[in-house]
């Protein structure tokens, strides 16, 4: 069943190797063997097994254009021939040699990323995912401050990992109710859904930051580690707090020496379009910073960057056998240098402003269409019954299946699982972004006629 021949500036084509069984099948095999809680996207989930800049292809040989990017992963898009040739190269070298032995990329790509990161005398740790670096990140806080107790933002999404998942505020994504910190919560304050709104509060920023404050003299500031946060809530639905909360938020953790975490897992490399990291709007410095996602253009890489003091405070022996291989840091470096050579973070700006203003516009008369929000190419749409803000995350379900239909992958998110996601690689022409804007806004109609 070929789809609808997508056509734009690039990559008009896309071979798709030949699959030896159909999805069906396929799908069968992955549920008798893969776990039940590894969620699937669509009624009919698909295998894509081909990709080339913005767009990737299917086994039954359907193109579509890429918005989610294997989540916030492919960042300068698929098959990037100077990533693919770096990896080459460094694969027909060695493939591994672990921590024990000085790895000249990794050292390299430390080097860059202490410096891109703007902490003073920063040093850096590299891991496999995000759930790995957050666990690191939580590991040195705790061990800097000699405590468990830790904070992080209601709507929040850390990880699947043991700790990463305690630090996950979002009840259906924390991985376990068994947690090895002690977890204490404050305001997201996300502007659709300020918790001001329903007492009429006038400023719900100064409402949060109260909050905040009473929360954490509540749980006793003299020994909180730290605070974990996302500058953006990336799986919570694209939730951005006022420029600045951050920022009020750390002057109240600086009162106790309490550290900063900045999980700029989804927000970093310029995604954001106006700054190159996620926390730059909030005007502070983190302590700690968690990266990981974008870094490798979808090779497993990730790390911890913070104050050298920070990063040493661990005393006992460490290894990583796989962080920091010379496999993915050649890649991370290969794609690091055309993420800059193509200043992909000002096209993530212009593409993106194109995006929210064109989406914002088209879906204003669609009832179901409750917000349109994010910052560069992080876009979220969420949707709600109509006339109201009662998330609905049916009318969610079926603008991604509409979507898919027309040869459109984008993300779903949000605490109720009601906010579509735009996410594509930051090299993304404004020609595809047109053809977005179309599938989207049609979807969108289809989708609140079918539910009127
Ligand atoms: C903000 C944030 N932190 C951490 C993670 C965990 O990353 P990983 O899935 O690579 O373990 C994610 C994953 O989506 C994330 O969005």
């Amino acid at each position: 069943m070929a789809g609808r021949q997508l056509t734009g500036t690039s990559n008009a084509s896309i071979d798709s190797p030949m699959a030896p069984d159909g999805p069906d099948l396929l799908l069968r095999r992955h549920r008798a063997v893969m776990p039940a809680w590894l969620s699937l996207y669509y009624d009919e989930p698909i295998e894509l097994t081909g990709g080339e800049g913005c767009r990737v292809v299917d086994s039954n040989g359907k193109q579509y254009l890429d918005f989610f990017g294997g989540i916030l992963t492919t960042i300068s898009g698929h098959s990037v021939p100077e990533v693919v040739d770096a990896v080459r190269e460094q694969a027909g070298r060695m493939l591994h040699s672990s921590t024990l032995y000085l790895i000249r990329p990794m050292i390299e790509l430390a080097e860059r990323i202490a410096q891109l990161s703007t902490i003073p005398n920063a040093k850096v740790f590299f891991v496999n995912s995000g759930s790995e670096a957050i666990e690191t990140a939580l590991l040195l806080a705790t061990t800097a401050r000699r405590s468990n107790k830790v904070l992080a933002l209601q709507n929040s999404y850390h990880g699947r990992s043991f700790g990463a998942g305690a630090v996950t505020t979002i009840p259906s994504w924390s991985s376990s109710s068994f947690k090895p910190l002690a977890v204490a919560t404050l305001p997201n304050c996300d502007p659709f859904r300020f918790p001001g709104e329903q007492t009429g509060h006038a400023d719900p920023m100064t409402r949060c930051l109260g909050e905040a404050r009473s929360t954490i003299d509540e749980v006793g500031p003299w020994d909180i580690a730290c605070l974990v946060a996302e500058p953006i809530q990336g799986v919570g639905g694209f939730v951005v707090p006022p420029d600045g909360y951050l920022g009020k938020v750390k002057s109240i953790l600086d009162e106790h020496g309490i550290l900063f975490i900045s999980d700029e897992v989804q927000t970093g490399w310029g995604r954001t379009g106006e700054h190159f990291w996620g926390f730059q709007a909030h005007g502070i410095t983190p302590d700690l910073m968690t990266f990981a996602k974008g870094l490798g253009n979808g090779l497993a890489i990730g790390g911890v960057v913070g104050r050298g003091e920070l990063i040493d405070s661990v005393s006992n022996k460490s290894i990583s056998t796989f962080g920091g291989n010379p496999l993915a840091c050649a890649g991370a470096l290969a794609n690091l240098r055309y993420l800059f050579e193509n200043d992909l973070q000002k096209n993530a700006l212009v593409v993106g402003d194109k995006l929210i203003a064109a989406l914002k516009q088209g879906s204003e008369p669609i009832a179901i269409v409750g917000d349109v929000r994010g910052k560069g190419l992080m876009i979220g749409i969420e949707l709600v019954e109509a006339g109201s803000k009662t998330p609905n995350s049916t009318a969610a379900t079926l603008v991604m299946e509409k979507a898919k239909e027309a040869g459109l992958l984008i993300g779903q998110g949000g605490t109720y699982g009601n906010v579509l996601r735009l996410t594509p690689p930051m090299s993304i022409t404004e020609a595809d972004a047109d053809m977005a804007i179309q599938i989207l806004v049609d979807a969108l109609w289809a989708t609140s006629h079918s539910l009127a």
